[in-house]
This record gives structure tokens, sequence and C-alpha cells, in this order.
């Protein structure tokens, strides 16, 4: 949308027509004020006039036009922000759709948000005219009132108010994106005070934002998704002169604004000084104005100081706008606070913000309030502003008294899992009270719009949403979520968790680990440290999980009721010597006190199983993301024909091994969560990528014993619309090269495709594509009177074509778990619970497909365990915990070529549960392979 335009729709506060039909009590209020007011004035106005009658000389003229307008102006100059006087005692929301019946939920236990998070209501709810009517116990009496009342038993189940995302560009990027759908970021100049809703980083200051809630509109329009409507129209009543409604700005600084202008930071903050000087001369000239005005002192006052290009910024200077402000660094964060002191005016949050845990004083000292923190909760390294990133960086901010928002940047992170941020910055240490406010509450404050939503309270308006397990549990999903007391789940979900999700779950400490964090300004030391003992022995373990062929059993597991019989496990060498119940399995004696050189560990109840397996993403390929210097870079796509021929030319394969980089940070904290062996291909620029590699995610170089688990797994290509060459380009390359075509190291490696000793892995999104290709697959099986191995990795539409996939033998590692349909060819996603009844992965599993998981971004490796016990958890049990292990292990093994000997493959101890168990903690891998235990 073109941002000149736009303006010229933008509201102008204060320019409207006094002499326009009263439309409501509220407007009669407001023209009696103005009334009072103007009265004050034409009594001056004829003091002057009587006056200059007595002096001829005097020129009328001097009384502008439009003064009563210039008034009415600097009247609404002065209002503060905040609701009407009379919008608690409301009995319907503006946003009412009139035939909504009254909703009455029954028997819920109720997280209000109030007393800091901490009270929950055990009762009732009834919500009518679309705002929350009574929280607790009703009486029948109560009721008798409400007719076509819709009840619903919440069985005692959690209710909450609906999340509240404080960054998104939900509505302004589109999913799945096209051209001429992305209208985030403004490219006219890096200053850009009026734009459009919910604008990107790329300007310092990017334009206005706005909140709306995500019902679609009976009207079908934008505005009518407006939470607070900024202008009078028709529809809503809103009249600032009686009330102001908070606007809501973006600001940037740092490397977006650095990066698209080729700006410098000094030149960004000048950028901001210089606008912010032109705010301010414009807020001194009105209030200099306005105050002869009211006194009607017209001569020479001339027309009323303003310009539609400055007005939102001078209503920042006002304490009307909530800056919103995209900010990493510590340097950054300094030259903004120090802004805010030059020019008074109150940062309403930072946002990304990673390293606003590392200097708290400074954010102290922001003019008028700290700023709240808006942050992610393990999405970092992915630029260098975020290399400093922690997952420690909530719980030290709320240590220090400050306010933290846990955000999506919808579509960076998909808001709908907005919950998933805030229970994973609680299983680091954000209270839980503090956990659930940053997703419901704080935001809700911090956007000024606390006094309708984020609590469950009478007279509020904040959506309600019924879950399925205690909101801070893994993989909580709304059973039913009401927006305007309307229900949007056609079919309310069922609840098929376990009654121990009920409850707040239990988690580790990390208190050492915060503290080492901010001993090394945010870049702790990753390395796992090896034992030194000879023996170690693991107690108190609950199950041990082992590799068996291609798949994972349960080899031990105790009875839970009997806590004689939680296990002993000794190893030895990086190697299990025994195992079984403590009180009657031979290993047994190890136990007994005394034993030379063995470390004991009271695992708690925890367990032992593989080691996880990620693939997907350039994890051992790059440190930074966005930083060229740190990452293995692209390869040279043959089907573009720009291969030169030192390497091959069109014969070119291109191995990932050769390019592996060890100790990246990404690949230490995927080790210390559990997945001990990365797997990547080379990252391709076009048709074909290469040979895969699997290494382990601990050595530190390659050459280290252990280092490379196999030097090559599959060979890539990757099938994509691209506009050029087309789709169709690109299966007629793979038909040539599978029916006998390639040359050079090519033709070698398909030819062993061909033989089946190797799997050829396509990267591919589509189900179209992917009938296509299994077509091929049958068509070369055919001609070669056997079968090859083919792996589809991505795979987002694969849930279409899931009998056939299962029919051709065709492997599919779908990556990531929870779909996005980001772009066109992955519109058809499987979207999961409550919006279907299962996943993907289960889909594709009742048909017989081998399944395996992986992530897309390197910094996702650490959380696998938990995709793959939240992927179980949406399954209802049909996927079951060892089958969860081998979707990150034994399976991605077996369909990239991998073939690890069961013995060979790490193991991994984890405290207070096993490692799907979101309470647990890994604490030590046992790897045979590298021959040692690591503990942490
Ligand atoms: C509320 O739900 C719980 C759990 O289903 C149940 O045990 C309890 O009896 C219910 N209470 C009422 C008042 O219905
Ligand atoms: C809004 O506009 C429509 C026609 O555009 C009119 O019929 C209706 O009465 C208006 N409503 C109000 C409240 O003014
Ligand atoms: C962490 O640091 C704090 C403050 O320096 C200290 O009081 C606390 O004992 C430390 N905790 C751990 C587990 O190291
Ligand atoms: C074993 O772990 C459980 C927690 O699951 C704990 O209650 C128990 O005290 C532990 N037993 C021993 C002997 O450490
Ligand atoms: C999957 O395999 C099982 C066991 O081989 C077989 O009984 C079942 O019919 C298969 N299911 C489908 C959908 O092919």
């Amino acid at each position: 949308m073109d941002a000149t335009t736009e303006a010229a729709k933008l509201p102008m506060y204060g320019i409207r027509d006094v002499a326009a039909p009263v439309h409501s009590p509220r407007r009669r209020l407001m023209r009696f004020v103005l009334a009072a007011l103007l009265s004050v004035a034409v009594v001056q106005y004829l003091r002057f006039f009587s006056h200059s009658l007595d002096l001829d000389s005097h020129p009328v003229a001097s009384v502008p036009l439009r003064a009563q307008e210039y008034l009415d102006k600097c009247h609404l100059l002065t209002v503060k922000p905040g609701p009407p006087p009379d919008f608690h005692t409301r009995t319907q929301s503006d946003r009412f759709v009139p035939g909504t019946p009254p909703t009455l939920i029954t028997n819920a236990t109720i997280w209000t948000g109030r007393d800091n998070g901490l009270e929950v209501v055990y009762g009732d709810l009834l919500l009518h005219g679309g705002i929350i009517r009574r929280v607790g116990h009703l009486q029948q009496s109560q009721l008798d009132d409400y007719a076509d009342l819709a009840r619903i038993d919440a069985q005692g189940r959690w209710v909450s108010p609906g999340i509240v995302d404080l960054h998104s560009h939900i509505g302004v990027d589109a999913s799945p994106a096209l051209r001429g759908t992305s209208d985030d970021n403004s490219r006219k100049g890096p200053v850009q005070p009026t734009s459009l809703v919910l604008p990107g980083s790329a300007n310092a200051i990017g334009g206005q934002g706005i909140v709306i809630k995500l019902r679609r509109p009976t009207d079908k329009s934008p505005t009518g998704m407006l939470l607070e409507n900024p202008y009078e129209t028709n529809r809503t009543l809103y009249d600032p002169a009686v009330a102001f409604r908070y606007r809501q700005m973006k600001h940037a600084c740092g490397e977006n604004p650095r990066r698209i202008y080729g700006f410098t930071r000094m030149d960004i903050a000048w950028g901001f000084r210089e606008a912010y000087e032109k705010a301010r001369k414009i807020k001194q000239s009105q209030d200099e104005y306005c105050a002869k005005a009211v006194r009607g002192e017209w001569a020479g006052l001339g027309e009323f100081p303003e310009d539609l290009q400055w007005e939102a910024l001078v209503d920042v200077l006002r304490g009307r706008v909530k800056v919103q402000n995209h900010c990493y660094e510590t340097i950054d964060l300094d030259d903004m606070v120090r802004l805010t002191n030059e020019f008074k005016f109150s940062i309403a949050a930072f946002h990304h913000a990673h390293e606003t845990y590392l200097v708290p004083e400074t954010l102290k000292a922001a003019y008028g309030h700290p700023p709240a923190v808006a942050l992610f909760a393990t999405n970092a390294r992915y630029k260098r502003e975020s290399y400093r990133g922690s997952e420690f960086a909530p719980r030290i901010l709320a240590d220090n008294g400050l306010h933290v928002i846990m955000k999506s940047d919808h579509p960076v992170l998909n808001s709908r899992f907005l919950l998933y941020e805030a229970q994973q910055a609680y299983y680091y240490g954000l209270p839980h009270n503090v956990a659930l406010a940053a997703v419901t509450t704080t935001p809700a404050r911090v956007m000024g719009q606390d006094h309708r939503i984020g609590y469950v309270s009478e007279g509020y308006d904040a959506d309600i949403v019924l879950w399925d397990s205690h909101p801070l549990a893994l993989g909580a999903t709304p059973q039913q979520v009401w927006i305007d007391g309307i229900p949007q789940i056609e079919k309310p979900y069922t609840a098929k968790k376990p009654q121990s999700f009920q409850k707040l779950p239990k988690t580790p400490n990390f208190d050492k680990e915060a503290n080492e964090t901010l001993q090394h300004d945010g870049l702790p030391p990753l390395e796992p440290t090896r034992t030194t003992f000879d023996t170690v022995v693991f107690l108190n373990v609950s199950a041990v999980y082992l590799r068996q062929e291609q798949s994972i059993r349960e080899a031990f597991v105790a009875d839970a009721a009997d806590p004689l019989s939680a296990g002993v496990v000794v190893v030895r060498g990086g190697k299990i010597e025994c195992m079984g119940s403590a009180a009657t399995s031979a290993c047994a004696s190890a136990t007994e006190g005394g034993r030379e050189n063995t470390q004991l560990i009271n695992l708690e109840g925890g367990a032992i199983a593989p080691g996880l397996v990620t693939v997907g993403s350039p994890l051992g390929l790059e440190e930074i993301t966005a930083e060229e210097s740190t990452v293995d870079g692209y390869v040279l796509d043959p089907l573009a024909g720009n291969v030169p021929a030192i390497v091959g030319g069109t014969g070119m394969v291109i191995r990932a091994a050769d390019g592996l980089q060890f100790g990246t940070r990404n690949a230490l904290y995927a080790y210390r969560y559990g997945v001990t062996t990365g797997v990547v291909a080379p990252q391709g620029s076009g048709f074909l990528a290469g040979l895969s590699t699997a290494f382990s995610t601990a050595a530190a170089h390659k050459l280290e014993d252990g280092a490379l688990v196999q030097e090559v797994g599959g060979l890539h290509v990757s099938i994509h619309p691209r506009g050029k060459p087309s789709v169709s380009t690109q299966i007629a390359a793979l038909r040539e090269l599978l029916l006998g075509g390639g040359t050079g190291e090519l033709k070698h490696w398909v030819n062993k495709i061909r033989e089946g000793e190797v799997p050829l892995v396509v990267e591919v999104e589509s189900a179209d594509i992917i009938a296509s290709l299994i077509s091929l697959k049958v068509e070369v099986e055919q001609r070669l009177c056997h079968p090859i191995q083919m792996t589809l990795l991505g795979a987002t539409e694969a849930h279409i074509l899931a009998e056939e996939l299962g029919q051709a033998d065709v492997g599919v590692i779908i990556s990531p778990t929870r779909p996005f349909p980001e772009e066109w060819e992955k519109r058809r996603i499987n979207p999961g619970p409550p919006l279907s009844e299962t996943n993907a992965i289960a889909v594709l599993q009742a048909h017989n497909v081998t399944v395996g998981v992986g992530v897309v971004e390197a910094w996702m490796a650490r959380n696998t365990r938990l995709d793959i016990a939240w992927a179980a958890l949406e399954s209802g049990g049909q996927i079951e915990k060892a089958d969860a292990l081998a979707l990150a292990s034994t399976n991605v093994e077996k369909l990239l070529g991998f073939k690890t000997d069961g013995l060979q493959g790490d193991l991994v101890a984890t405290l207070g549960g096993d490692l799907l168990d979101f309470s647990s903690k890994v604490v030590g891998v046992i790897s045979r392979r590298r021959g040692l235990v690591d503990v942490f």
C-alpha cells in the first residue's frame, strides 16, 4: 500500500465538523464542555470587538474564521488517554454482535489475572452483551433473566483471558505470502510517522500500530476488527474530547534500519533526534498558541500550528502514544533511553530486546518509567544482535522488577502458539503467575488496554479460553475460545490428556545456569564436562529406553507404586554395564557406598533415553544466520547452469561434511537438551543441494573421535515453485538423473540411489509436487525392477497423500512439527488440534508411512524433545513414548541413510522425568561412540 495515500485516511484528532448533528449522550456532553469553553472565548471575543469599536484602527480580521475549530483542537490536546468514566458500568460491548446468546461456563478453574496473577476462582463465568458479566458462584435466580442461555460444563478445567500478543504482523504480512501482500515495511524513508498498521522494523519510526481482535468481523472489514477504533464512524461512537484512546507507534534501532537504508547508528540516532526536535517544536508552538487562544488573544496568532506528518509524534510527547520499540543491544537501548530523557517521552516496551537482561539499570533510567520487555523464549542467534539472547532473560528481568512480555513477532513465530513462549519462560525460571501474565495482563497493560482485556473480570470484554490442561503445561490446547461472547471453534475440542496435566507442571532448577549467563555477559561456556570417574552409577531411574534395530524399545521400567523397584544403571567407558531394579538386579551392589572411582547420580525418578537427532536446519553449517562470515554459505545450482568446471560443472556434488563447523552455540544448546547428533545437508540455492552428513553436536572439531558419525547420508535435492526453472523442469531433471543420466560425481551418487544403497531426499512441500514424485518413483522402479529409497523433507502437505505415500513406501520427515502456511506451496496444512482431530504425523503413521521430524532453523534444535512430546500429545495416545522418541532418532537415521548401530548411539540421562517430560532436565550424556559420560 502506498504510504502517501494511506496518510490521507489517518485520523486528525480535533479536526472535525462542530456543526455535525448530535449522535449520542456522550457527544452531547462533549458539546456542553465545548460550549463552556467556547463561552469563555466568545466573551473575550465580544470584549475585544467592543474594544475595537472604540478604536477603529484595530483590525477585526485578526480573529481567525476558524477560531472555534482551533479552540476545539486546543482542548483536545489536553485530554489524557484512558477509558471514558462510565466505561466500567457498560452492559454491552461496543463490539457486541446482536443475536449473540448469553453463555454460562460452569465448574471452571478460572485464572483471572488479578492479584498479580495469583488469583484463581473456582466457579462459573457468565458472558452477556459481549462482556464478562459475572465471575464466581452463580445462583439459578441470577440466571432467570437470561433466555437462550448457552451452558458449557468446564468439568473443572482451566479458563483464562485470551492471549494478548504485543508484537505481531498478522494482517499486514499475508499467509501464504504472495507478491503484493507484504505491507509491513515502508521504503519511503527512515522516519515514517504515518504508515500502516503493525509496521515492521526497517524504519527507525516505522508507523502506527493498531490493536485488533482476531474474530472475523460481521462486516468483513479490517475496521471491524479494531479493538478500539480511533475513528468516529457511524459504527463506533468515539469522542476523543471525552476520553482519548491510546495510540501505538513502532520505533526501531540497530541492525534493521541500518541495513535497509545503509545508515550507521549515529545516523539513526540523529534521525530520531531530528524527528523529535521537529515534534517538540510543533508541540511547543501548539501549547503557546492555545495558551493565548483560550484567553482570546488572537492577535497575530494565525492558523493553528500542525503538520499531519508529525502529529502522531507530537502525541508521543503528550504521553498519548505507546511507543513499541524494536531494540536489541545494550548500545542501542542506552541510546534510546538517552533520547527519552532528552525529549521527555516514555517507551512502553523494548521488543526483541535480547540484551535487556544485561542492563536492567539502563532501562530503569528511562524517562517516566522503565520500559517493559517483550521477548522470545528461545529464538536467538539469528543475527548478531540476538547472539547473547538467553532463555534466562525473562526470569532475570523479572528478578530486577521489570515487566516481562512474551511475543510472537508473527509470522516469525506462529502467534497461535504464543502460550508456548510463556511455558518455556516458566520452564527456565520465570514464576508461573508472571509467565501467564506475560501473554495476558502485562501486554494488555503495556498497550493501554487493561481496562477491557487481559483479565477475567466483570465488565471486561477479554476473550475467554477454556483449556484442555493447565495453560502452562506443554501442548495446552483451547477446547473453545469466545471472542465478544461468540464461540470460535466450530467443533469444540475434547481433551484427551491425563489428569496430571491439570496441575501446574514442576520445573527444574536453573539458578546456576542463570548466574553463569550473567557472569559471562550472556555467553556462558556451553561445552560439556566429561566425568573424571571410571564408573558412573545412575540411581532412582524410572525407565530406560534403548535403540533396538531401527526402533526404540522400553528396556526397563520401574513400578511407579513401588519405590524399591526404582532402577540402577551402571556405566563404564561410555557403555552400560548393567541395569535393573535396585532391589533385585545383579548390578544392585554398584549402589553400595565406598566404591572407588565411582560417581553416583540420583535421577530422582528420571530416565535414560536415546539421544535425539536433528535435521532440516543449517545446524552445523552456521553460527549466526544473518552473518555471512559465520556460515558455510549456499551451493551453486547446476540447473541454473552456473557451476564452474573446477568443482565438476553439472556433475558437481557438494558434501556437507566438508563445510562442518563444530562448537556452534546452537549445536551446544541442542546437546544440553538431549540432541546429540546433527544431520545437515549443504544449503542449496536451487535444485541440487548435495550429500548430507551426521555429526556430534558436542565435539570440538571434526577430527575428534566420534565427531563425524557418518560422513555421507543421502543425496538432497529440493523441488519448489521458484518461477524459473519451472517445477516441471525440476522434475524432468530428476527423471533424467534417475533413469541413468548425469555425469561425473553426480552420476556416481545417483547410481547408488538407483542401486537402493543411498536414499534420495527431496525437500518439498506441495502435495501436487509430492504426487509427481510418487509417480516418478513408481516409473523408475518399474524400469529398474527393484525399489529405491525416497524420503520427503519438509512435506507440509504430505498428509493429503498419506495413503499413496504408504503404498509407494516413501518416508516423510515432517519439518517443522507444527505447520504454518507461510507459502502457497504449504497452504494446505493439517493444523493439529483443536482445528483438526490430530496432526499430520499421526495421519501419516496411520497409513504405515515411516515418519521422522525436523526443524527449520538451527536454534530450534534444542526444543526437539518438546516438539515430539507435543506431537505425541496431539495424537491423543496414538503415538506412545517410544514411538515419539523414534520420530527424532531412529526414524530420521533410517530415512536419511544413516546406518548407526544401536549400540553406538548416545544415551541421555534426565532428572525428575523422562526426556519427553516438560519438567525434566538433561543431566548427562552417555556416549559409547565417544567412550565417555558428559555431566552438566
Ligand atoms: C467439577 O468438575 C470436577 C472434575 O470433573 C468434578 O470432580 C466436580 O464434581 C465438578 N463439580 C461440580 C460442582 O460440578
Ligand atoms: C449508519 O449508516 C447507515 C447507512 O450508511 C444508516 O442506515 C444508519 O442509520 C447509520 N447508523 C447510525 C448509528 O448513524
Ligand atoms: C546466584 O547468584 C546469586 C546472586 O549473586 C546468589 O545469591 C545465588 O546464591 C547464586 N545461586 C547459585 C545457584 O549459584
Ligand atoms: C527417587 O525419586 C523420587 C522422585 O521421583 C523421590 O521422591 C525419592 O525420594 C527418590 N528416592 C531416592 C532414594 O533418592
Ligand atoms: C499397516 O500395516 C499393518 C501391519 O503390517 C497392517 O495390518 C495395516 O493394514 C496397514 N495399514 C494400512 C493403512 O496400510
